[in-house]
């Protein structure tokens, strides 16, 4: 693979990250791209200034939605080390999720080293306070101007980055959910599984009219049944029983999670009994009722850990923990933020850390 060529743009002034953060609303100032064509395979990898793209009306992806991306996060820990979270557990999502769509593959070595060059660049817009971190949007789309339906010829990749505080306006408070019993977002042997545009783009009528009636996401069930619990709208979801934690296992409809991931390693190292397996809702509805519910909550990179406080069923409310996070939850979140930010020991080897090299910008 070629070397990547730096065209950085000087900047006048230091890096001011914002006090108010939200998620995904600035970006920093440049960006990593690098092009496919089928005669070339993936070439020109470059990290330049963040422009506007200029895009063809015929390119495939407007038209035909092929595309995929990723989300993972880059800490600055305690002693001012930098630090990304699974990255190569994120690249090789993106190459799992390619593949269902047509796109070729990249070098996963590669990827990891564009990603660690561009956040040794951007190092300046990581922030250093709790709870805020750089979130990394590396993303392919089909770049072919043309309107016949078929694999797009030629791609573009590009990495984003964001620096970002909590994705909920709520904070750590509890989000009310809404059961989803009328819409699906996917089905098995179908794309739910991949990080795929289209899947976001089937969920978002649902999520505004659950928003519409005061509520923050949905809960999608099986897109078959309608019975069999699956995934918040950008959440893996966690039911806390007085004797079992059980997450949906997955079966091809549900993203695979790196914080569901990271989340179920936690819990077996503390030997806490976690299942991956078939729930429905009315599981969850009979055991809230004979109160072995100890609390719900998401997991999800950009949300971290999420408390569910409320959770409504065809107008049955289920509240836990009075509308506060739960015991787990909180550990939970302490423990993985502990990981990120280098206070906990990083004992199943999760972060890369990124040697302290001086980048001229
Ligand atoms: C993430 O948690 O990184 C996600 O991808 C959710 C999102 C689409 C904002």
């Amino acid at each position: 693979m070629e070397i990547i060529k730096y065209e950085l743009m000087r900047r006048e002034m230091p890096v001011e990250i914002p006090k108010t953060l939200g998620f995904g609303k600035i970006f920093t100032d440049h960006v990593f791209e690098m092009d496919y064509t089928s005669e070339k395979g993936w070439h020109n990898p470059i990290i330049k200034k963040l422009e506007n793209l200029s895009v063809h009306p015929g390119t495939m992806f407007l038209h035909y939605a092929q595309g995929v991306f990723e989300g993972l996060k880059a800490f600055k820990t305690e002693n001012g080390e930098v630090v990304i979270f699974r990255p190569d557990k994120h690249i090789q999502r993106l190459n799992n999720s390619s593949r269902r769509v047509c796109i070729p593959e990249v070098d996963p070595d590669f990827l990891l080293q564009a990603l660690i060059e561009l956040v040794s660049v951007e190092k300046d817009w990581i922030p250093n306070r709790f709870g805020e971190s750089l979130y990394i949007r590396p993303f392919i789309f089909g770049s072919e101007p043309f309107l016949g339906v078929k694999p797009s010829s030629n791609y573009k990749l590009i990495i984003l980055l964001s620096p970002v505080g909590a994705y909920y306006p709520e904070g750590f408070k509890p989000v009310k959910i809404l059961v989803q019993d009328e819409y699906v977002r996917a089905v098995r042997k179908g794309l739910g599984e991949c990080k795929t545009p289209a899947n976001y783009a089937a969920s978002l009528l649902a999520a505004e009219e659950a928003k519409g009636k005061g509520y923050s996401q949905v809960l999608w069930l099986d897109g078959v049944e309608q019975k069999y619990i699956e995934e918040v709208g950008t959440m893996n979801i966690f039911i806390n029983l007085k004797d079992e934690v059980v997450t949906p296992k997955l079966n091809g409809s549900i993203l695979p999670g790196v914080t569901r991931d990271s989340v179920i390693q936690i819990l077996k190292d503390w030997k806490i009994n976690v299942t991956e397996r078939l729930i429905s809702i009315d599981e969850v509805i009979t055991e809230y009722k004979k109160g072995n519910v100890v609390g719900v909550f998401g997991t999800g990179t950009a949300a971290i850990i999420s408390s569910v406080g409320w959770l409504t069923y065809k107008g049955f409310e289920m509240k836990f923990n009075n509308g506060q996070p739960g015991e787990l939850d909180l550990k939970l979140f302490n423990e993985l933020t502990s990981i990120h930010y280098g206070k906990s020991e990083d004992k199943h080897n999760w972060l890369t850390h990124i040697e302290k090299k001086e980048v001229e910008v």
